[in-house]
């Protein structure tokens, strides 16, 4: 049965959460009047409205949900039906607490805020379930629906759990995936501090300890985390997929650094459209930086194709320590971003500012202030470029560059007790994206199973687990021709969390021609001298992270030039087959990292989307011979790019020239 509408792809698809049960029915009056204002043309709808829903056991209450849904198929907005499983209401944890989560520590975490489900539980499954199937029955002819949108941001709030369901749930994830206690015992290598099992009861969830947990133990529960997760998403698709054919399914991933409990490269392969939440980190030293490398990265995950910006928000959010509001023109920079990488939809939390509940200092399209507020102005503008936008829907993002990301690699790089906590997965490709995005240059950010072919550059960062089959693959894409960096701390463990022996960097040893013996992470704040390298610019400084490195067979490019490393080398290339294949065993400081990226992308024949002044972001969308340039001035002075075609923001043609404004942005249709 063909869906009754399909998802808006005239234009950007535009529009956010819309929570009508937390308003009056004179609201949603207004509320429809608004979004046409705005032009929005998609709501998420009923994220957390299961106590409204099914306010006792088996009581369903759907009227006020037809009643939004017309007027929204009435107002030719689409909508992505969420089927409220993320919060069940509070008489369900009444009847039944063993459903709460548990923490480390075996606290319960009681109802009362959201998420407040184990993550194994079958009481729980039973109930999203049964909602799932009256909504599905329910709505799966309705004009207004376009999309299923399961759960909510699965995970984040409740995993791991520690409770003894999930122990349970553990022992037969554990036997599936080990077969006898044999095997399992010999890839958690528990000859160590006596921990041989025996019997399958032994083994728990790795609950608070006296010392260090099993790191390999501790990396199967992230396993078995993200494995149960999956499975509930796809009990609740499978009913969808019966009940109401033909209509996409999604749940919004967290595709944020800051996220990493869900492995998404298995989730996608599940999700007819890949969709995400982005919420700019202002603890980061560069939150820009941070939201082009999730756009990047949530790109990878949907195999480049395009993809739904489910949540981002218009100006402040409400969790962060202190949360600033967006400074004038931020809305529409941030949200240019996105689709620049790949966005098709323009998502927000929420549309209208809640007036209690605690997010009610989250902003959102209509703030406290009302519909006459700058911020709404500005909103309303994002509606006409988002509508403007509707020619470069479903074309695709430019990049030669791949930068290698892999959440097992990065939950077991994080394991406990490792030569520096200071080392965090995601900040060595954090760096490099950040140092290749200054040169204009945009990468893809995928997993390391990924067709590595079209790529002249590789970048590995800090891919501390890595599979024989994968780093096979890297080395071959060396021999077959592309360039390959390769950073510290990769190579070493193999998909047990087993320290590959005979030398760090493992898996790469070979393929880089280099040899380490022992690491010298540094302390916080403390540097080590770089000399000035082959290429003969100013020495800089590493830190972080530094180690004992011979170059076995490779040239030496950079060496230690302080400390008890001192003219050891630090940084190493070497030639494979038709490419090379680079090593760097520190993190350099911003110049040197852009100086030995520029290096190796000269060598590579990679050059910027399009050469623009520094502190201007440039990416390139394409269309078989069509092309648009996303242009963002992140600086506060006037920048002048050369560009020609016709500027989808503001509407003009642009010949030869363009300013952008301080903060400005540009999307030039070229030619
Ligand atoms: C997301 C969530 C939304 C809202 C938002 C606030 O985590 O899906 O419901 O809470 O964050 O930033």
């Amino acid at each position: 049965m063909a869906p009754m509408r399909s998802w808006p792809e005239d234009r950007v698809a535009f529009g956010g959460d819309y929570n009508p049960e937390q308003w009056p029915r004179n609201t949603w009056t207004d509320d429809i009047e608004l979004m046409r204002r705005a032009q929005v043309s998609f709501v998420t709808l009923g994220v957390f409205s299961w106590s409204w829903l099914e306010p006792a056991k088996g009581e369903y209450e759907f009227d006020w949900l037809d009643e939004i849904m017309d007027r929204l198929a009435e107002a030719d907005i689409a909508v992505d039906l969420a089927t409220g499983t993320a919060t069940p209401p509070p008489w369900f944890s009444l009847a039944h607490p063993q459903v709460l989560p548990v923490d480390h520590d075996g606290h319960t975490l009681w109802a009362g805020s959201r998420q407040a489900w184990c993550p194994s539980s079958p009481v729980y499954r039973e109930y999203a379930l049964a909602l799932t199937t009256q909504l599905a029955q329910r709505f799966h002819e309705h004009p207004a629906l376009a999309m299923w949108h399961v759960s909510n941001e699965y995970a984040c709030h409740n995993l791991p759990c520690y409770c003894d369901t999930c122990a349970g749930a553990f022992r037969v994830w554990a036997e599936r995936r080990y077969g006898d206690l044999e095997r399992l015992n010999d890839a958690w290598g528990t000859a160590f501090w006596s921990q041989r099992y025996t019997a399958w009861e032994q083994i728990l969830p790795p609950r608070r300890t006296t010392s260090f947990a099993n790191p390999t133990h501790q990396l199967d529960y992230h396993r078995f985390g993200s494995d149960t997760l999956l499975d509930f998403f796809r009990a609740e698709k499978q009913v969808l997929g019966t009940l109401s054919p033909g209509v996409p399914v999604t749940t919004n991933f967290m595709t944020t650094t800051a996220f990493r409990l869900l492995d998404y490269h298995q989730w996608a392969p599940h999700q007819d459209v890949v969709s995400t939440d982005h919420y700019l980190l202002e603890s980061l030293p560069d939150p820009r930086a941070e939201l082009s490398f999730s756009a990047d990265l949530t790109r990878g995950i949907a195999g480049g194709r395009p993809w739904l910006l489910m949540e981002h928000s218009t100006s402040a959010v409400n969790w962060q320590p202190v949360n600033r509001a967006k400074a004038p023109g931020q809305t529409l920079r941030d949200s240019l971003v996105h689709v620049a990488r790949g966005a098709d939809t323009l998502g927000f939390f929420q549309w209208r500012q809640s007036l209690s509940g605690s997010e009610e200092f989250h902003s959102a399209l209509v703030p406290h202030a009302g519909p006459d507020s700058a911020r709404f102005r500005e909103v309303c503008a994002l509606g006409e470029v988002a509508e403007r936008f509707g020619e470069l829907v479903g074309s695709t993002v430019e990049a030669r560059v791949a930068l290698l990301w892999d959440y097992q690699a990065g939950w077991a790089a994080n394991g406990p007790a490792m030569p520096s906590q200071l080392l965090d997965y995601p900040l060595t490709g954090r760096l490099l994206h950040a140092a290749l995005r200054r040169r204009g240059v945009t990468s893809d950010i995928v997993h390391p199973s990924a067709d590595l072919a079209a790529y002249d550059l590789i970048v590995v960062p800090t891919l501390y687990l890595v599979s024989d089959e994968h780093a096979q693959a890297i080395s071959h894409a060396a021999e077959a021709g592309a360039h390959v960096l390769v950073t510290m701390f990769s190579g070493i463990a193999d998909g047990d969390d087993h320290v590959r022996l005979g030398g760090y960097p493992g898996a790469f040893r070979d393929l880089l021609g280099v040899r380490v013996e022992e690491f010298f992470p540094l302390p916080e704040g403390e540097t080590v001298a770089l000399d000035a390298g082959v290429a003969g610019r100013g020495g800089g400084e590493g830190r972080i992270w530094s180690e004992d490195l011979y170059a076995v067979d490779a040239e030496v490019t950079h060496r230690y030039a302080s400390g008890p490393l001192r003219s050891r080398p630090a940084a190493t290339r070497r030639v494979v087959g038709s490419g090379t294949a680079s090593y760097l065993s520190t993190l350099p400081d911003e110049e040197s990292l852009d100086g030995l990226l520029g290096d190796l992308l000269e060598a590579a024949g990679v050059t910027p989307a399009a050469v623009v002044p520094p502190g201007v972001e440039v990416v390139r969308r394409r269309s078989g011979e069509r092309s648009w340039l996303f242009l963002v001035n992140d600086t506060d002075e006037p920048q002048q790019v050369a560009v020609t075609g016709h500027d989808l923001v503001s509407d003009t043609a642009v010949s030869g020239s363009h300013t952008l404004a301080p903060g400005g942005v540009a999307v030039v249709r070229e030619g």
